[in-house]
């Protein structure tokens, strides 16, 4: 079992329809040969995590909505990544906060004058921000015609949204390029997890 001086915290974004959840689980399985792995998932699957998906299907004021993911976020935070980072385990989640700067980035676009960094600041101080981020890229089009073969529809799957959401996306891995890993995910499942296993091999080398 390999053993490290502190955890590490992987995370997994991108549009809905990229192909993460496939991907966070997958390389979650891979590492267990090795690793001790939490996988886990925003928004989390408790209490909060069910008023946030209440939240995704219902006409609620943007701000409001914001503040049900970051309550999300804290509550995730201190009671599940915080704890297993402390353990030493190698933490993967399914969306973290690079989803509220790049989707509420996106749904208050039209209230702040730079809503990207707005939605960082309120996070800053408190968060634990992720060593490595895979963000998987596909395009709006490719994206919404898988999110309509599974048939669980939110109200962001809407082309023009998924658009908005990607190039902040874009943005933010712009601005992290050493953290923020652009995978190409139309590629086929298997060549993408080589890609991101050989990613975090590489940067678990640099940390024990
Ligand atoms: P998720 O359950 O990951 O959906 P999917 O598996 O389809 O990607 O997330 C639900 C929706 O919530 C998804 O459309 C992304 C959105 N979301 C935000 O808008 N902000 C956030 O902070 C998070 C975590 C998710």
């Amino acid at each position: 079992m390999g053993r490290l001086q502190k955890g590490i915290l992987i995370t997994f974004e991108g549009i809905d329809g990229s192909g993460k959840s496939t991907m966070a689980k997958r390389i979650a399985a891979h590492l267990g040969n090795d690793y001790d792995i939490t996988l886990t998932t925003e928004p989390t699957l408790g209490w909060i995590g069910d008023v946030v998906r209440k939240s995704i299907v219902s006409d609620v004021n943007p701000l409001a909505e914001l503040f049900l993911f970051v309550a999300d976020h804290a509550e995730h935070v201190a009671k599940v990544i915080k704890p297993a980072l402390d353990e030493g385990k190698i933490v993967i989640s399914d969306r973290y906060s690079d989803s509220r700067y790049a989707y509420q980035g996106a749904t208050l676009a039209d209230r702040f004058a730079n809503p990207i960094d707005w939605v960082k600041r309120i996070h800053a101080g408190w968060t634990i921000p992720p060593d490595l981020t895979f963000l998987l890229l596909v395009s709006p089009s490719v994206a919404l015609k898988r999110c309509n073969a599974r048939k669980k529809t939110t109200k962001f799957e809407d082309i023009e949204f998924m658009k908005k959401v990607q190039a902040n996306y874009l943005k933010l891995a712009d601005e992290s390029p050493r953290r923020i890993v652009k995978i190409d995910a139309e590629k086929d499942l298997h060549t993408m997890e080589e890609e991101v296993m050989g990613k975090i091999r590489e940067y678990i080398r640099t940390r024990i």
